[in-house]
């Protein structure tokens, strides 16, 4: 099986969600869930990469580890970074215990001018939730400015009238040290949506944008056969102490992107998520576990949440095979053997009706397709190793869309122009056939494929 190749993944061992990307001096620093000795989760440490292009990463020493005896000895959670006063620092969830005895502590970490060494708080800044709650997370911490204060988000659930829900919590502080809980910031009441909102949300993250403000939470249903859903964005606006929404979406509508964090210090919304796996690495013999998709862009348009690929990523793919055709007729088809396990693929699609199917094949059958169904104005995704347990949601169209495809072995990101974002796995070496039709009214108006040599 061919390796994930210009996406993020761990040396070795386990990668989880993507911790507090921060913009300082030109470097772009990225840290995440990494555990060291295992391909499965295990007791997270901050692995660091950094890069000044989005695209060439070097590797950095472990920025946290668990330290036995304290506040984090069983693991250092997510959380966020920022600069203070000139100085970088980590805060993270720091986690004492396991199952319903853990105690998740808000904790800091203070670093060096060049991020490559961090000193710990003696104590935590917030031990653990606040007496007499009964509150199911207590983590995950995400810091903005408000006025001359301090807000600090972090991911948790209570149980509501109707059980337990997802829900945002609030801290405030004039120093960083000194914390007032005020409660409550969101849940799902009063969200007029039919997504899930599940039980336990995880990685709260605030964007704001001069048409509104967005909340991103990573949803759970702890307890079900696949507990990370997927991810939520609510479009609204911070009013006195609470979030009050007046629009949610799902932030990915493939079913492996899960906590993704925002980049701090950037006049952009910079995101990275982290892709899980759909079947564990010891259960194909894998070596490393996880990755973290493409940085995307997100703008708020209207009350929609809007997600692109990183300018930057333009220079990923090298020039268009010759060999496939610039554009399609309705009714035409095409296919290449071998495409190969990494390239990009961009189609723009005109038509009223009809259907472009784009299909992976390996030996024996399809192993990745994309429908792009114009009655409906919906992309379908679908893989073979559908897992984990939900499908892929339907991608809304618009008129005159483009599609933009990333193969990276494993790793499938799809990105419609306008607007939304479709990431999936597949393992069945989808890289044998390639073939894109379109039957009714449907015409491809342009058509590229890309190979990528790159890797980070
Ligand atoms: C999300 C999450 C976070 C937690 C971290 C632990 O995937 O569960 O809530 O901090 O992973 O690795």
């Amino acid at each position: 099986m061919s390796r994930v190749r210009y996406h993020l993944t761990p040396p070795s061992n386990w990668m989880n969600d993507p911790n507090g990307p921060i913009l300082v001096d030109g470097r772009y620093h990225v840290f995440y869930q990494y555990n060291p000795t295992a391909p499965v989760w295990g007791p997270p440490h901050w692995g660091h990469v950094s890069s000044t292009d989005l695209l060439h990463w070097d590797e950095h020493p472990v920025a946290l580890s668990p330290r036995p005896g304290t506040h984090d000895e069983d693991g250092c959670w997510s959380g966020c970074a920022r600069v203070v006063d000139g100085r970088p620092m980590l805060f993270y969830t720091g986690v004492v215990g396991f199952d319903a005895d853990r105690i998740e502590a808000v904790c800091r970490a203070t670093g060096s001018a060049d991020l490559s060494t961090w000193c710990v708080d003696p104590q935590p800044l917030i031990a653990g939730p606040p007496d007499g709650q009964p509150l199911t997370g207590h983590r995950d911490p995400f810091l903005y400015r408000d006025g001359d204060r301090w807000r600090l988000l972090l991911g948790s659930g209570h149980v509501g009238p109707e059980g337990p829900v997802g829900t945002v919590l609030l801290y405030e502080s004039e120093d960083l040290e000194d914390w007032v809980y005020l409660g409550v910031f969101a849940d799902a009441s009063g969200w007029k949506t039919d997504l899930e909102t599940g039980a336990l949300w995880e990685c709260p993250q605030l964007l704001r944008f001069a048409g509104g403000d967005v909340l991103i939470v990573s949803v759970q249903l702890p307890g079900e056969p696949h507990p990370l859903r997927h991810v939520l964005y609510a479009v609204g606006a911070v009013a006195d102490q609470r979030f009050v929404a007046r629009h949610v979406g799902l932030f990915d509508h493939g079913n492996v992107l899960y906590a993704p964090a925002l980049l701090e210090g950037a006049d952009r919304a910079v995101i990275w998520g982290w892709v899980q796996e759909a079947v564990p690495a010891p259960d194909r013999g894998a070596s490393t576990a996880g990755a973290l998709s493409l940085p995307r862009i997100a703008e708020l348009e209207g009350d929609r949440l809007r997600v692109r690929p990183a300018d930057e990523l333009a220079a990923l793919a090298g020039p268009p095979r010759p060999d496939v055709p610039t554009s399609l007729p309705a009714g035409g088809a095409f296919s290449i053997a071998d495409p190969g396990p990494w390239f990009e693929l961009r189609l723009r699609i005109d038509g009223n009706a009809g259907q472009v199917v784009i299909d992976l094949h390996d030996d024996v059958s399809s192993a990745y397709a994309i429908v792009v169904d114009l009655d409906r104005r919906q992309v379908l995704v679908s893989t073979r190793a559908d897992a984990p347990g939900v499908p892929p949601q339907p991608v809304p169209l618009a008129e005159e869309d483009t599609l933009q495809l990333f193969v990276d072995a494993t790793i499938m990101e799809l990105f419609v122009g306008s607007g939304s974002a479709a990431t999936t796995r597949c393992y069945e070496r989808p890289d044998r056939l390639l073939t894109v039709r379109s039957t009714g009214g449907a015409r491809v108006t342009s058509l590229r494929l890309s190979p990528i040599e790159h890797g980070v």
